[in-house]
């Protein structure tokens, strides 16, 4: 079985290169390329405003630095920047417990009774292996007055709509680097329909502007971006339904993109796992406990960081044979 981590597609890959060849100044750096990007990221958050910016974490960054009061984050299942970006801009910040990454709607609103913060961050899906009730999450910090930011890296073109919806969050960001579902190696966005929070980071968002060839390549990947997430979930899907006898698959009835399984011995088992998988440019386990996955011995098998010409049947059926071979002999 030959497994590829994903790269940049062709047609991404052209237009950025297109894009590094008729680069001449433009003044006030109005590129074409940027107007694009931002115009295909709005088209698909759905959200009136747009900045693409140079990473995920600037994007985070971007947004944070408009707030002064608290930040709250989910106590595991994440993303690391979030507690980074906070300390690094000196807010306080304050978790709200989850049920193994899911956010428990109760525990959100007394929660955010108790400590009343400003913003709440969190990921689509609680260390890529299962959807949070975002539709709710967002109608809660509404009621509350709290700004609700959903990071979209792992979501952006869902086309149920439950993920990465301009409907349901007051703000989302996004890394487009590497392996995300709009993968140009680089960039990232911010979406909302409230300018203010734009407009309170102006300076700092200067700085952390994308480029025009990053955005040539934004543009392109977000075309694709709505089959690459439903082959990535379908294929996890599989896998998960082929595991169900294993009580320790974590959230199996849940859409993920990839396969979290909780172990004694998870550091054995990632060893086992990834000399078994061996994908060509990069690296598909992840090893537990971590805030941005899942608190606990566990190891994740990362599909979504995979080509999507890897993810077909007779692979997913070889990978479901290793995955029981290891979680039987460890
Ligand atoms: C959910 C999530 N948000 C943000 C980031 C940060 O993105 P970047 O590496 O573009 O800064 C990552 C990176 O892996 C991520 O997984």
């Amino acid at each position: 079985m030959d497994l590829f981590f994903k790269r940049p597609s062709k047609k991404a890959r052209e237009a950025m290169c297109n894009a590094a060849l008729k680069m001449r100044h433009q003044k006030g750096g109005r590129y074409g390329e940027i107007a694009a990007a931002k115009e295909s990221v709005s088209g698909i958050t759905g959200h009136e405003y747009v900045k693409t910016v140079n990473s995920g974490n600037s994007a985070i960054l971007g947004v944070m630095s408009s707030f002064k009061g608290k930040i709250l984050i989910p106590d595991q299942g994440g993303w690391t920047g979030f507690k980074m970006m906070a300390d690094f801009l000196g807010l306080e910040r304050v978790e709200v417990k989850t049920d193994r990454g899911i956010i428990e709607t109760d525990l959100l609103r007394d929660t955010i009774e108790k400590k009343s913060p400003e913003a709440f961050f969190l990921t689509s899906f609680a260390g890529y292996t299962a959807e949070q009730p975002v539709k709710d999450i967002h109608q809660i910090c509404e009621d509350s007055g709290v700004i609700m930011v959903e990071d979209a890296s792992g979501s952006v073109g869902d086309s149920t709509g439950r993920l990465a919806n301009g409907d349901h969050a007051h703000v989302m960001v996004a890394s487009t680097g590497s392996p995300k579902v709009v993968n140009v190696g680089n960039g990232g966005f911010i979406s909302t329909d409230d300018k203010k929070i734009l407009d309170n980071s102006r300076i700092i968002l200067k700085t952390l502007k994308a480029d025009p060839i990053t955005c040539a390549g934004i543009s392109e990947e977000i075309k694709i971006a709505p089959p690459v997430l439903s082959q990535t979930i379908a294929a996890c899907q599989f896998l998960k339904s082929g595991l169900k006898g294993y009580e320790t698959v974590l959230h199996p009835e849940k859409r993920g993109t990839n396969i979290c399984i909780s172990l004694d011995n998870p550091k054995k088992a990632g060893y086992k796992l990834r000399k078994s998988f061996n994908v060509h440019g990069g690296g598909m386990i992840t090893v537990c406990p971590r805030y941005d996955r899942i608190l606990a011995d566990a190891v994740c098998i990362e599909i979504k960081n995979l080509d999507l010409r890897c993810l077909n049947q007779s692979n997913l059926e070889e990978m479901l044979l290793i995955i029981n071979e290891t979680l039987k002999s460890t």
